[in-house]
């Protein structure tokens, strides 16, 4: 079906919120949650999060910044390192510049319309209804890829969810789906049975409540829902990350491009379109011009690898000791324990969790 279904509409929202009565056992911290703000933060951290990973984030985070002003107050690298790992960085530069918005323009008092939430930076439709229906009650519909997932497959919708078309289809539906009396117990109850019923390999068809009436059940088409339009070809880069000692000091730089984890701290680094062997890296002129000529070469590590959405990043560490230190503006030459203290990117930190070059330094 590629038209706005019009049949079963009243069946999915009754059965939906039965289930979530009588069979809904998951708990989360920020369930029933009525504080914008930490509602706000959950959204944000589950935004590209799964939620087994975004619960201890959550945690620390609400530990620290107990309210939005403590968030405002602090130290910008202090809030990134509490984001390291989580990935997408973009969200939490927007985090911090919200929250101080909010308390130098707005008292401190988070909006409460969703006219008003929307209006802030890194919140888009999903998550100005996520906030506006759990904190306010407000009857705005959260359509996010579970959402998408479970109404296509049970009104057998085969519009691509990434087109126009698609997204205007889910929005409505979800819209007249919606409990308008209890919207945010409805907004979390379709959004649990997303994650533990109607799940994205392995759905439980043989114990769900809607499975009388699904589409894609009946079509034994389950895999086939939801529909994407795009497949997106991974781009691939070699990062050939130099550490350069000195001392027992680190070169290390931030990453102030508009690129992947823009914030984040980093070695050295030399980017190749292609694999390359070390000698290629240590006779290109970038590290020619930084060593000076005079260095000694430790050590190689072993392949490391992120999959990010777009792109998959392949990384080698190089270990050379400088002779002298050959500054060159903006670097810094930093100790292990000022290193400890930065953000760095997954691929880095998990090379400093596993690789013995690294650990063997301390
Ligand atoms: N993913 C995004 N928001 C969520 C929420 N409130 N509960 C569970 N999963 C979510």
């Amino acid at each position: 079906m590629s038209a706005k279904p019009t049949k079963n509409l009243l069946f999915f929202t009754e059965k939906l919120l039965d289930w979530n009565f009588y069979k809904n056992k998951r708990e989360m911290p920020w369930k029933f949650e009525k504080d914008p703000y930490k509602i706000w933060l959950s959204e944000i951290i589950l935004q590209q999060t799964r939620v087994e990973q975004g619960t201890d984030y959550y945690n620390k985070f609400i530990k620290k910044y107990p309210t939005i002003q403590k968030l405002a107050n602090a130290k910008e690298s202090e809030v990134f390192k509490m984001w390291e790992g989580l990935g997408y960085y973009t969200r939490c530069k927007n985090l911090i510049a919200t929250a101080k918005f909010i308390s130098d323009n707005l008292q401190g008092v988070f909006p409460n319309t969703f006219e008003d939430i929307i209006l802030l930076k890194g919140i888009g439709p999903y998550t100005a209804s996520a906030i506006a229906s759990f904190a306010y009650n407000l009857p705005y519909a959260v359509v996010d890829g579970n959402v998408m997932r479970v109404l296509s497959r049970f009104f057998g919708i085969s519009t691509p969810i990434d087109s126009t078309e698609g997204k205007k289809i889910f929005n409505e539906l979800a819209m007249q789906l919606l409990d308008k009396k209890s919207p945010a117990l409805y907004n979390q109850a379709i959004m649990d049975f997303g994650a533990t019923v109607c799940k994205p390999m392995i759905p439980a068809c043989t114990n769900c409540c809607l499975s009388s009436k699904c589409v894609a059940l009946k079509e034994e088409k389950i895999n086939e829902y939801p529909v994407k339009a795009k497949r997106i070809e991974k781009k691939h880069r070699w990062f050939y990350y130099i550490i350069i000692e000195h001392n027992k000091t680190f070169y290390i730089q931030h990453r102030t491009k508009k690129d992947i984890w823009q914030h984040l701290s980093e070695f050295f680094l030399i980017e190749k379109e292609n694999e390359v062997d070390i000698n290629t890296i240590l006779k290109t002129q970038e590290f020619i011009s930084l060593v000076d000529g005079k260095y000694s070469l430790i050590d190689m590590s072993a392949q490391y690898s992120q999959v990010l959405t777009h792109q998959k990043i392949n990384s080698f560490f190089i270990h050379v000791a400088l002779h002298k230190k050959t500054p060159t503006e903006p670097n810094m030459y930093l100790d292990k324990k000022i290193i400890s203290k930065l953000a760095f990117p997954k691929i880095i930190t998990q090379f400093f969790n596993e690789s013995k070059m690294w650990k063997a330094k301390d």
